[in-house]
């Protein structure tokens, strides 16, 4: 690299991202007829891993699969191997390189790949040839995850960047400067008065966001020298010119990736022709950020059999919580959102669940006719109300002593088998919300 890594000068604070999980993509993919994925054996590979948060936890609970990482600042490198160190681990390789160059310093290809926080982020032509790198290394049938700053939702932000720049442009350094911006948005928070007007709102939240986050997110948000929202059919342009195809969201079943129900149809229906149906839909649900997973292209889209949805797990916390005015028993999610269920096989369904979680139990064995639930179940996973899986992590108690010393010790918290976090840090802006309604054999409100 020819100019210093901002990277180095000010290393980001990273945590595990629950969807990039190999069963979690496995599972979106699955569920949207995507291609299926070994989950038994197979190679992960990581670009822009930074010190390792997602990746080392990801390869600790999982021994039977092997991990690469790749990162272009030394001093995150050091970390990332420090961390593999400590946890012993054999399975997972981190590698000191620039996006440009990496390919030479790869074997082999990949199931899976994973690229977060890096699309956006980069120039132009490190983003093209992070696709190219991404193309050529992904097996075909695999899933490669990445995810960007979204057209036109993120210019909301990106109008807060632009104001945060020109404010701080006389500090010295980056980190000095990220510090300045908090202080600039905790005081434009404080003397701005709050009316009922959306603007205000929206506004007062963007800047309350730039304070509530860690001060890392905020150097390379908002002041880093590169920043781009892509529209989604840019996007999907660009991968598709280095033959890679849409399959799914990977936070389909997160608050951050739903859009209700009735926005496609109504929007078929009138006709918008202007942009595309998805760049209109992500206008309208004001989409700042796109979680997508693709594939090589051409792909058969192969809606899941009832024998492959029979063979996934399912796992519930809901609670009973009363009755509906129609007499029908009520569970409450920790949410508390609630679901009503009208059938006798959703309330034995859940009312079994409750005690083994969060383990789950096999759909089949669950349920006496999995074609009767199969499509209330896909509503409540993509609800977040329930977890649809595609395996169980086989030793929940696996040695998690070292895994917990070495991020509690690094960030106050500590990755789960399922890749979720136990204790999020305050800044952390993960987590779902549940917010539209249901159908059919299970009803529910907030
Ligand atoms: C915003 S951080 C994201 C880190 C992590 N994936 C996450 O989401 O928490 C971007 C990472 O990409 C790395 N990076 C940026 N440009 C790069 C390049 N040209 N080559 C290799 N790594 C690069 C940085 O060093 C940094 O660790």
């Amino acid at each position: 690299m020819t100019t210093p890594n901002p990277y180095d000068e000010f290393p980001y604070r990273s945590l595990p991202i629950e969807w990039t999980a190999p069963e979690r993509l496995a599972l979106a993919s699955l569920l949207h007829g995507g291609p299926r994925q070994p989950l038994n054996s197979y190679r992960v590979l990581e670009l822009g891993c930074g010190d390792g948060a997602n990746l080392l936890p990801m390869a600790y609970y999982r021994r039977h699969a092997a991990f690469v990482g790749v990162d272009g600042a030394r001093s995150q490198i050091k970390i990332a191997n420090s961390g593999k160190s400590k946890l012993e681990l054999s399975n997972i390789e981190f590698i000191h390189a620039d996006f440009l160059t990496a390919d030479l310093q790869l074997d082999g290809e990949f199931d899976y790949i994973i690229a977060h926080g890096i699309f956006s982020w980069v120039p132009h032509d490190v983003r093209d040839a992070l696709l190219q790198l991404c193309a050529k290394r992904l097996r075909r049938g695999g899933l490669l995850y990445l995810n960007y700053n979204t057209n036109p939702g993120w210019n909301v932000r990106g109008m807060v960047r632009e104001f945060l720049l020109a404010q701080t442009a006389a500090a010295s350094n980056l980190p000095i400067r990220a510090r300045q911006a908090q202080e600039v948005a905790a005081n434009v928070v404080s003397s701005l008065t709050v009316s009922e007007h959306p603007y205000s709102q929206l506004i007062t939240n963007e800047f309350q966001f730039v304070c509530d986050n860690h001060v890392s997110y905020v150097a390379h948000e908002y002041l880093a020298a590169e920043n781009h929202p892509y529209w989604r059919s840019e996007f999907m342009a660009l991968a598709g010119h280095h033959r890679l195809e849409y399959v799914a969201d990977a936070d389909f079943n997160y608050s951050s990736g739903q859009i209700p129900d009735d926005v496609v149809p109504q929007l078929v229906e009138q006709q918008i022709t202007g942009r595309t149906l998805d760049d209109t839909v992500d206008l309208l649900c004001y989409r700042q950020l796109h979680t997508p997973i693709l594939t090589r292209s051409p792909f058969t889209r192969r809606p899941p059999s009832i024998d492959e949805f029979s063979n996934l797990l399912v796992a519930s916390c809901l609670t009973p919580c009363g009755k509906s005015s129609a007499e029908n028993p009520m569970f409450q999610h920790p949410s508390g959102y609630e679901v009503e269920a009208k059938e006798e096989v959703m309330r034995d369904l859940l009312t079994n669940l409750l005690p083994l979680w969060p383990r789950g139990l096999l759909v089949k064995a669950a349920v006496p006719n999995v074609s009767e639930v199969m499509e209330d179940l896909m509503l409540l996973q993509r609800n977040g109300l329930i977890e649809l899986r595609c395996t169980e992590p086989s030793d929940f108690e696996f040695h998690q002593g070292r895994l917990k010393r070495w991020e509690v010790e690094r960030g106050d918290y500590v990755t789960t088998p399922y890749h979720t976090l136990e204790a999020a840090p305050a800044s952390f802006t993960g987590g779902s919300t549940m917010p539209y309604p249901l159908s059919r054999a299970v009803g529910a409100k907030t």
